[in-house]
This record gives structure tokens, sequence and C-alpha cells, in this order.
């Protein structure tokens, strides 16, 4: 079956949201590492690279559906950020944020009787939980640390490693 256009529009720009969010986080890996913090860089590098896999995920399901890819221009991020904790408040702001898109568009899908779309969607709903929960978990552990350079450094070399990641 065809997906109508209405639909079709919003899985474009849910898929600009995740290259935005791909870039978003390439800038804040860029932030870190001009500070020496290469263990959220690596963080950040690697939650990067997950978002241009949601966006793939996207862009294979447009293109199973026989859609025409239709790019959007991607926003530029902001490349100043005014400390570890601001970078993960945005972040996990930016997470609410998307995770809200897909309800409403899940919404909307339900009501057309779009349920082949309804069903590939639940992924990225799941996913935005197993998101907002890692970002939130960062802003709590940063709250936590405050100003303490050596809780700050410990987190670092937690988050290089791939813990609570
Ligand atoms: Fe793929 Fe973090 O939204």
């Amino acid at each position: 079956m065809r997906i109508p256009t209405e639909i079709i529009q919003s899985l474009n720009e849910q898929l600009n949201r995740e290259l935005y969010a791909e870039y978003f986080y390439m800038a804040i890996a860029g932030y870190f590492f001009e500070k020496e913090l290469r263990g959220f860089a690596h963080f950040f590098l690697r939650q990067s690279q997950e978002e241009k896999e949601h966006a793939m995920r996207l862009f294979n399901y447009l293109v199973e559906k026989g859609v025409p890819f239709t790019p959007l221009p991607i926003e530029a991020p902001s490349k100043n950020y005014a400390s570890p904790l601001g970078c993960f408040e945005a972040a996990y702001e930016y997470e609410q944020r998307v995770t809200l898109t897909y309800y409403n568009l899940l919404k909307k899908v339900r009501e057309m009787g779009e349920y082949d779309v309804e069903e590939f969607l639940w992924w990225y709903i799941r996913e935005q939980r197993e998101e907002e929960s890692l970002m939130q978990s960062w802003v709590d552990q940063l709250k936590l640390a405050g100003e303490d350079a050596a809780a700050i450094l410990l987190l670092d070399q937690k988050a290089g490693k791939g813990e609570k990641d």
C-alpha cells in the first residue's frame, strides 16, 4: 500500500531530525575535544553514529516503500556550550523534543489507519525511551559532580569506556 503524502513528509522530517542529531552530537564532541575531555567526546561521537543509523533506517524504509527521496536542509548546531552539564542538558532536551515528534506522528498514523507505518515507528518509540534515559542519567551524574574537577574527570573516563551508554 502507498503511504499518504502527508505521512511521507512527516517521515522525511523525522529523517532530517535524526541527521540534525548526528550533526548536533558531532558539534558537542568537538566542544569536548577542545576541552580535552576525550571520554565525553567519544561518547558523543558514538551517539552521533547512532543517529546516522536512525536516519538510515528511515531512508531504507522510504526506499522500500518506493518513495523518491527528497533531501531537506540540515540546520547548523551551535558550537558554544557552557559546560559538560550544559551539553548533556541540551542533548536531553533535544531527545525529549524528538520523542514528542514521534508521538505526534504515531497518533496521526493510527488515526489514518496506516498500520505498517505504525509498526515501523514503534522501534523509534522504544529507542527514544533508551536515549532519554541515557542522557538523563548523565545529567544527574554531572549535577552530582558539580564544580568538582576530579569528579568530572572520573565521569569523563567512564563515558570514554562506554559505561552507562
Ligand atoms: Fe535518534 Fe536520539 O534520536
